[in-house]
């Protein structure tokens, strides 16, 4: 006999795990049902935020971060530190640790709220009066009745058309993840965010570098200021990033990857490298939730169609995260799973797409929240600029990282903050200030006027919104 839920999250990451713990939380009979395997073949819930993405990209940027600060920064402190190595297998076993961690503590929060999980891949199999029928095929097989749905699928790496992902020359994040010696030469294809995360991990650890970006511009969604700072610093780093490039044949040998490429001028090139880090973005991943069985909506990018509020176009369904339009992030994907569970109990979920933060963590590290100076151009809005460099902030000095600004971007009229731009040490820290400044529409002068503590580098932003007024006091 089948077993009966209100609710049935497909997918257990970030979007599809937050839901069913809220729709519990919220009264209702849930179940979620996730597929991804740990090594031993059991339940790894946490999807691709906590087994290949957010959680371990992490893990590795700290360990590599503290490697390049022994190797290049301690001296400066008067610590000399000899016969320093570097244990590439046992930074990933930790990485395993932290991963573990996450798993097991997202099965104790299930536990904890009551939501039934089960371990394998859902299909939808038919509409059923006042629900749907899903079946799960894992160790065993089920079938599963629910009221409603929301379907919480995550997206897969892109791969290059012809090259296929091997994970072992060619890698998409989880092979790049999952290295445990350094590379002597890599590549990457695509210097957006994971390029230039996974890029810093392994130069760090001593890899020679280099990423071929397609687009002419560095990072053209950030704020272009912004995005220059950033390169000048990867510039230093030795983080060899070619722009305007177009990537040709590609051959996969045993001990190499060789790359044919155009620079921006138009020469031919070629990259030979010892691994091949694909990161060129993302694509919604349906695979095997069989959609036709109930006419389920899917857009040419293989994305479920959605509306604001997530409602698909069947009664009851709802999708949310990675496999629907808008940012591929996991506090998006959360966002989305806390008002679907809020609606579906009566409530009136929220998400304000206008303020959902991004970081790329990186050192230093690059984040946003609202529009950049292009788009308010573009936008035809006029605005007031003010920015504060860490050079001028005492902390930053005292620790010893002195790169990049903060960037206030305010309504010229209202003073409304339309935009906060950080590149910097701890931007990704710092910019929740300015999500909340924004969510409660806050002016620069708000910010300006709020006591921030010293020593302290969210004086920066105090004072970067001191400079939209042109008052600064410290610069
Ligand atoms: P996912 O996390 O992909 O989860 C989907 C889950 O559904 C998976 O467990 C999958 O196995 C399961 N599933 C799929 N189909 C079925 C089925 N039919 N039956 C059962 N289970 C199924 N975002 C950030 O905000 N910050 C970061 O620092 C960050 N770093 C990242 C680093 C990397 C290397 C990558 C690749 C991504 C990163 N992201 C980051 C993006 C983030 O991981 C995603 O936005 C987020 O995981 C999306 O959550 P989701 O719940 O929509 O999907
Ligand atoms: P991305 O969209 O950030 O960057 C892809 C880059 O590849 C772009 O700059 C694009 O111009 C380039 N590109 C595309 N096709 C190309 C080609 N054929 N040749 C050369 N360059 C090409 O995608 P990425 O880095 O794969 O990450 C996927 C998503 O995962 C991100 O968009 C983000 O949503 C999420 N993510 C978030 C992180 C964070 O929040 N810190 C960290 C890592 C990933």
């Amino acid at each position: 006999m089948s077993k009966q839920f209100d609710v049935i999250v497909i997918g257990g990451g970030p979007g599809g795990y937050i839901a069913a713990i809220r729709a519990a939380q919220l009264g209702k009979n849930v179940a979620c049902v996730d597929e991804w395997k740990n090594a031993k073949g059991g339940p790894a819930p946490g999807g691709t935020c906590t087994n290949v993405g957010c959680i371990p990209s992490k893990a590795l940027l700290q360990s590599s971060e503290h490697f390049e600060q022994v190797s290049h920064h301690f001296g400066d402190h008067g610590i000399e530190v000899k016969g320093l190595s570097m244990d590439a297998a046992k930074m990933v076993a930790r990485k395993d640790g932290v991963v573990k961690q996450n798993n097991d503590g997202i099965l104790y929060l299930f536990k904890k709220n009551k939501v039934s999980f089960f371990h394998g891949r859902a299909s939808f199999v038919k509409a059923v009066d006042g629900g749907y029928e899903i079946k799960v095929a894992g160790t065993s097989e089920e079938t599963l009745l629910g009221q409603q749905i929301i379907v919480a699928t995550g997206s897969n790496a892109r791969a290059l058309p012809g090259t296929p992902f091997d994970e072992s020359m060619v890698l998409s994040n989880e092979g790049a993840l999952a290295m445990t010696s350094v590379p002597k030469k890599l590549g990457l294809i695509g210097s957006g965010v994971i390029g230039l995360e996974m890029g810093s991990v392994w130069r760090r650890l001593g890899a020679e570098v280099t990423i071929l970006e397609g687009l002419p511009d560095f990072l053209g969604a950030v704020d272009q200021q912004i995005a220059k700072e950033a390169k000048k610093a990867f510039d230093k780093q030795g983080l060899k990033i070619e722009l305007g490039v177009k990537v040709g044949e590609i051959k996969v040998g045993k001990k190499s990857v060789n790359v044919a490429w155009t620079n921006a001028k138009g020469e031919a090139q070629t990259l030979e490298v010892d691994k091949l880090i694909v990161s060129i973005g993302r694509v919604p991943n349906t695979i095997g939730l069989n959609v036709e069985a109930v006419g389920l909506k899917v857009d040419e990018r293989g994305a479920i169609v959605v509306d604001g509020d997530c409602r698909t176009n069947l009664p009851g369904v709802w999708a949310v995260g990675d496999v629907v339009r808008g940012p591929m992030l996991a506090h998006k994907a959360e966002e989305e799973g806390v008002a679907v569970a809020e609606r579906i109990a009566g409530q009136h979920g929220h998400v304000n797409f206008n303020t959902i933060p991004w970081v790329i963590y990186t050192s230093p590290e690059i984040a946003w929240v609202g529009r950049t100076e292009q788009q308010l151009k573009t936008d035809g809005v006029a605005y007031k600029s003010g920015t504060f460099p860490f050079l001028a902030n005492g902390r930053a000095r005292a620790l010893g990282d002195t790169t990049g600004m903060v960037k206030m971007l305010a309504d010229a009229t209202t003073d409304e903050i339309l935009g906060v731009h950080i590149v910097g040490p701890m931007a990704s820290e710092l910019i929740a200030e300015c999500v909340l400044a924004m969510e409660f529409r806050a002016s620069s002068e708000d910010i300006a006027r709020v006591c921030h503590a010293h020593p302290s580098l969210s004086e920066s932003t105090k004072e970067a919104a001191l400079a939209v007024d042109k008052r600064t006091l410290n610069f």
